[in-house]
């Protein structure tokens, strides 16, 4: 079985989503959900709805060999 190559950079992960705060945090009331399923870009950080996941991650992950993707909240 062919072992998957990894490549660790020592570099920021994110790009430009608010970089003027030290750390950026963010919570979800989930009683508060009016949607059944909702995307959260939790790891790629390159989503142009931030918080939201706007399927960035995809082109991330092609150009990069990464296989990072969004944090999915479901309703109960
Ligand atoms: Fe970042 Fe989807 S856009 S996880």
């Amino acid at each position: 079985k062919p072992r998957r190559t990894v490549v660790v950079r020592a570099e920021a992960i994110n790009p430009g989503i608010r970089k003027t705060e030290d750390k950026v945090v963010g919570s979800v009331v989930i009683a508060e959900l009016n949607k059944p399923l909702t995307a959260y870009c939790s790891r790629c950080w390159r989503s142009g709805t931030f918080p939201l996941c706007d399927g960035s991650h995809v082109k991330h992950n092609k150009a990069t060999g990464d296989n990072v993707g969004p944090l999915l909240v479901k309703k109960q």
